[in-house]
């Protein structure tokens, strides 16, 4: 059965993805995004895709649109973490506002809302794997990078509360360190994107801090599979999930493992965090998810090995995929 989907930031990476999936599942889909429709132009010859190039704050717009389907999917987010340091008030104001924005619209219009958390909202805490319960260890208030998880967190404070007393449908999302075709732009955004310029150019590479810290890589096809079946599954309804690969790697190993899968010969440098980013940011030692809420919801798992997704990923940016800033 056809369903009608609003996806918030359809035009951004994981967005593409999941409107991909969508589309071709023939749903009907809305994007609405503020940025341009590039990532997803190839889907309008479906005729399944809508794109409104607005934003979430546009209170009438969001209220149009959230009327038109059954299923919100909010992925719209100020998610690169350089953009949290510079600019902390516009990550609150979209991340948050925006968010409680459509979760009163979809609240009072009785639609499901599926929410983009994610793993940064455990901070600091070291006891991993982390399920969804996981204790949230962050840093001060004065420490700018805790504003996203933070946001992110209310967010989700705001789906369990709607859940209980107005009977909202709701799904949140946490998701680990999503990479591949499609992400940010070469040298823009998260680590893989920032390191491939630099081995695509032959100059050193740099690994922040000892490159020690670890993260659960999760390539992005799965991440949008999941997606799709979280917010169609309705036994899926009024929970938490971990997103991800429980597969640990520290950003040396990714490093390297880049470097053999591109056949690169750039030389790997190493910097202190401080040096980077600051007095405004903390980095986070480990991040990795225990799966086991989201595989017994919808036997889901993150299939692609590291490997097999740095190829497609290194191919699709070799292949000019992904434009060099400036
Ligand atoms: N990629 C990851 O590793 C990761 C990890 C954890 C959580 N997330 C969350 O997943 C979601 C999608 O992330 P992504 O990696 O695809 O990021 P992305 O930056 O590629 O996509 C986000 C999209 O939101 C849009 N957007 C931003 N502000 C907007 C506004 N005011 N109005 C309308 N659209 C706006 C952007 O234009 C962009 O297209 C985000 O909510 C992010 O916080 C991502």
């Amino acid at each position: 059965m056809s369903t009608r989907f609003l996806v918030t930031g359809g035009a951004g990476s994981i967005g593409s993805f999941v409107c991909e999936h969508l589309c071709r599942a023939g749903h009907r889909v809305i994007v609405l995004d503020h940025a341009k429709s590039l990532k997803i132009e190839h889907l309008f010859e479906t005729g399944n895709l809508q794109f409104v190039q607005d934003s979430v704050l546009n209170r009438d717009v969001v209220g149009r649109l959230v009327d038109r389907v059954d299923v919100v999917i909010h992925l719209a987010a100020i998610a690169d973490p350089k953009r949290y340091v510079v600019e902390p008030l516009n990550v609150l104001h979209v991340n948050l506002g925006g968010s409680l924005l459509l979760l009163d619209f979809c609240s009072r219009q009785g639609k499901k809302f599926v929410f983009a958390s994610t793993s940064e909202i455990c901070g600091k805490n070291q006891a991993v794997p982390w399920t969804e319960d996981a204790d949230r260890v962050l840093g001060s208030t004065r420490i700018n990078r805790w504003c996203y998880s933070t946001a992110k967190a209310v967010v989700e404070h705001y789906c369990y509360a709607y859940h209980q007393q107005e009977g909202l449908p709701f799904v949140v999302m946490r998701f680990f360190n999503v990479y591949g075709p499609r992400c940010d732009d070469l040298g823009q955004g998260r680590v893989i994107p920032i390191f491939l310029e630099k081995f695509l150019a032959g100059k050193p590479v740099v690994v922040h801090g000892d490159g020690r810290q670890t993260r659960a890589f999760t390539f992005i096809e799965d991440t949008a599979e999941a997606v799709v079946k979280l917010a169609t599954t309705d036994g899926a309804v009024g929970e938490v999930y971990n997103v991800g690969s429980d597969v640990e790697t520290s950003i040396l190993e990714l490093a390297e493992t880049m470097k053999r899968v591109g056949g690169f010969d750039s030389p790997l440098e190493y910097k202190p965090h401080l040096e980077v980013f600051g007095h405004s940011y903390e980095d986070i030692p480990r991040r990795i998810p225990d799966v086991s809420r989201i595989e017994a919801a919808i036997g889901w798992r993150a299939v692609t090995d590291l490997e097999t997704g740095l190829k497609k990923t290194i191919d699709f940016y070799r292949s000019g995929g992904g434009r060099s800033p400036g």
